[in-house]
């Protein structure tokens, strides 16, 4: 899998643009200037480069070298920094109690995996830190505007609400919406979208 997102980021132009996904920058409660925030899987980096602009401090991480060269590019044309972490996220020694947000915005794992991956960012988290999530929903099988063709990799408001039963779930729908993201994420597609937050007496 890795040699696929390498490869694709290997292409001209940025897969998913440049601008950042529109539930983080436009629905979403925007993390504040100085947060720490963890962005998995955020591949060439519109997303993290986007919160680097906004004045956080943010974390990177992806298993794609490619994807985090042009995450760093991209970040220097804007003038910000970000720290790239290059790790795959099931080897990954994930910090805890560590950041304000973790944003996931598009990342596919199998079930076992998706679950050890949340639990990971559950912990990772400091009380009062939140979960950003947009991910592609079973219904997206339907579609052909990106994501992964296979029904286990997507993800249901049921597996989430699972997932993230320890966060305050804040915000939970499946919606239909019109993606325009670079060439790779292009027309109607249903999604699955969530705001978590961690209770402020809680430190796992
Ligand atoms: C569809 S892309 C989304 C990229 C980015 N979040 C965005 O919205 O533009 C999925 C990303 O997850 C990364 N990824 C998938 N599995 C991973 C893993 N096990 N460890 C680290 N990164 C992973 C891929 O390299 C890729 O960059």
């Amino acid at each position: 899998m890795r040699d696929f997102w390498e490869k694709r980021y290997r292409e001209a132009g940025h897969a998913y643009g440049t601008r950042p996904n529109r539930f983080l920058c436009n629905d979403a409660p925007c993390p504040a200037a100085g947060d720490r925030v963890l962005v998995i899987g955020d591949g060439q980096g519109r997303n993290g480069v986007w919160l680097a602009e906004r004045g956080c401090e943010v974390v990177s991480v992806d298993f794609a070298r490619a994807g985090l060269e042009r995450a760093e590019a991209l970040a220097a044309e804007r003038g910000v920094a970000i720290e790239t972490v290059h790790a795959d996220l099931l080897e990954w020694d994930w910090p805890e109690n560590a950041f304000d947000a973790v944003v996931e915005i598009f990342v596919h794992f199998p079930p076992q995996a998706r679950r050890e991956v949340h639990r990971r960012m559950v912990r990772s988290l400091r009380p009062g830190g939140q979960v950003i999530l947009e991910a592609f929903h079973p219904d997206q099988l339907d579609h052909d505007s990106g994501g992964p063709p296979v029904a286990e990799l997507l993800y249901s408001e049921s597996d989430l609400a699972d997932d993230f039963r320890d966060l305050e779930i804040e915000h939970l729908e499946t919606r239909q919406v019109e993606l325009d993201e670079g060439p790779y994420h292009q027309g109607p597609a249903k999604v699955v979208r969530m705001i978590a937050r961690k209770g402020r007496g809680r430190s796992r």
